[in-house]
């Protein structure tokens, strides 16, 4: 059942985000799902948060992929996963609430858990690393930050995974005797941070809970890696759904400001068993500008008018946290850098309507570093502090975009602006985005 050659790469396509997540991932897998019979998340946990917006109606998902949305089609949550049942579990319920079929939806046996102490010492974690930056002992503030996680988990379940004998994956939460004593390790383990957070957590209330979530959601685990094998072994057709963004990627983003799992298309094959070599077409997606939640650098950020004026009409706050993000001009630096990572085929550019009527653009084509300019990235979360921008203005546009359905019915300034991504990027604009609606995607056709 061996999946190779193009023929499978004709039906696969990865959707991924080329900057900090966020850049509306969540539309465009809903814009394509319909031409797949399964949508597959590959990695990250609720800490990702995709909005669509579906006649008006807003579904926010966190855990299931957006491709759920679409009937008929096998939502599939990979081994990459870090899966925390209580929120999965209410994501299902709420979504049925809606109306939305959920019963496409599978989840890998291999998934690890998101337990309750992983929130706890996340939460530690990053209250230690907040009072160490005020710590006159360690000096220059610079050198020691807090993340600014989404406190979800995510960073202490996937290191338990690495550390193996006491991780939790779903396929335990089916049995209670592997369940109980890995609660207990885990527990046994992490004794001396829980208590000095003052959590207590008692593992039989624990087992009790998480046996609980097992027998609701047993119907649901199965060993995903061989279900997509025998759907794309059977000619049938998959899309890969990547969570956060690339310049999150635990190796490759603005370390140590970054997610715990691999954000990039590199992190499909282990985060669902298929193989790169069945990999074909990677959508890139980016947003018209730039923005950032948590944490860490970002060299082009903004702190005035503009700022305010694109976190509003973007309404760019957290799906998951509610938190108002950090907004800048587009990186292109950062973009180029993250389409060379995925081996980005295509590009969407997505809430370009949001950039309507700013007199000029800016765009980063380059970084000053040391008094030196560069047009290479800096995947150090450091160095790239260090980094000023340099800018490149571009003409703006007054039109609303918002109805707008083809190319040529952009604004020639639009337009302009697209083909100078393009063009620096090396990679062709496939897709553009100019409102949340499904309605509201100009596919661009090529003659
Ligand atoms: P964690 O994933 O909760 O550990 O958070 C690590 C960093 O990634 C923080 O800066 C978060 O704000 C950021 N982050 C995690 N998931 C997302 C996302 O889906 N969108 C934007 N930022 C995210």
């Amino acid at each position: 059942m061996a999946v190779a050659g193009t023929s499978v790469r004709n039906r696969t396509m990865a959707v991924v985000g080329l900057q900090w997540g966020d850049e509306g991932k969540g539309k465009i897998v809903d814009t394509l799902a319909e031409s797949f019979d399964a949508v597959v998340r590959y990695n990250g946990g609720a800490n990702a948060g995709h909005s669509v917006v579906i006649n008006g109606q807003r579904f926010a998902l966190h855990l299931i992929p957006a491709g759920i949305l679409t009937p008929g089609k096998k939502a599939v949550i990979g081994n990459g996963v870090v899966v925390d049942p209580e929120a999965l579990i209410r994501e299902i319920d709420g979504l049925a609430s809606r109306g939305v079929d959920t019963s496409g939806l599978v989840i890998s046996d291999r998934a690890h858990v998101v337990m309750p102490y992983h929130q706890a010492e996340d939460g530690l974690r990053e209250d230690i690393l907040k009072r160490a930056a005020e710590d006159e002992e360690f000096g220059d503030s610079t050198k020691v930050s807090h993340i600014g996680t989404t406190r979800r988990g995510i960073g202490p379940c996937y290191a338990e995974k690495v550390q193996r004998s006491s991780a939790v994956r779903m396929g335990d939460l089916l049995n209670a005797s592997t369940l109980g004593p890995k609660i207990e390790l885990a527990l046994r383990m992490k004794r001396a941070t829980l208590a000095e957070a003052g959590v207590a957590l008692d593992p039989k209330t624990l087992l009790a809970k998480a046996l609980e979530q097992g027998v609701r959601l047993a119907p649901m685990i199965q060993d995903t890696t061989y279900l997509l094998h025998e759907v794309l072994a059977g000619g049938g057709s998959a899309l890969f759904e990547g969570a956060n963004g690339s310049l999150l990627d635990v190796d490759h983003g603005t370390y140590p400001f970054v997610t715990g799992s691999s954000c990039t298309s590199a992190g499909i094959s282990p985060g669902t068993g298929v193989p790169p070599s069945a990999i074909g077409r990677v959508l890139g997606i980016m947003k018209a500008y730039s923005t950032r939640v948590g944490a860490g650098p970002m060299p082009t950020e903004l702190h005035d008018d503009t700022a305010h004026r694109i976190r509003e009409r973007g309404r760019e706050y957290g799906t998951t946290t509610g938190r108002p993000r950090r907004v800048g001009w587009l990186d292109l630096v950062a973009v180029k850098y993250a389409c060379m990572l995925n081996g980005a085929t295509g590009i969407a550019v997505t809430l370009l309507d949001v950039l309507g009527g700013i007199d000029e653009l800016k765009v980063c084509v380059g970084y000053e570093v040391d008094g030196k300019t560069t047009d290479r990235f800096c995947a150090d979360g450091g160095q790239l502090a260090t980094a000023r921008p340099v800018f490149k203005t571009l003409a703006g546009f007054k039109e609303d975009l918002a109805g707008c359905r083809s190319m040529d019915q952009l604004p020639a300034a639009a337009r302009a602006y697209l083909a100078f991504v393009e063009e620096f990027t090396g990679v062709p604009v496939e897709m553009v985005s100019v409102g949340p609606g499904r309605e509201q995607t100009i596919t661009v056709r090529r003659t």
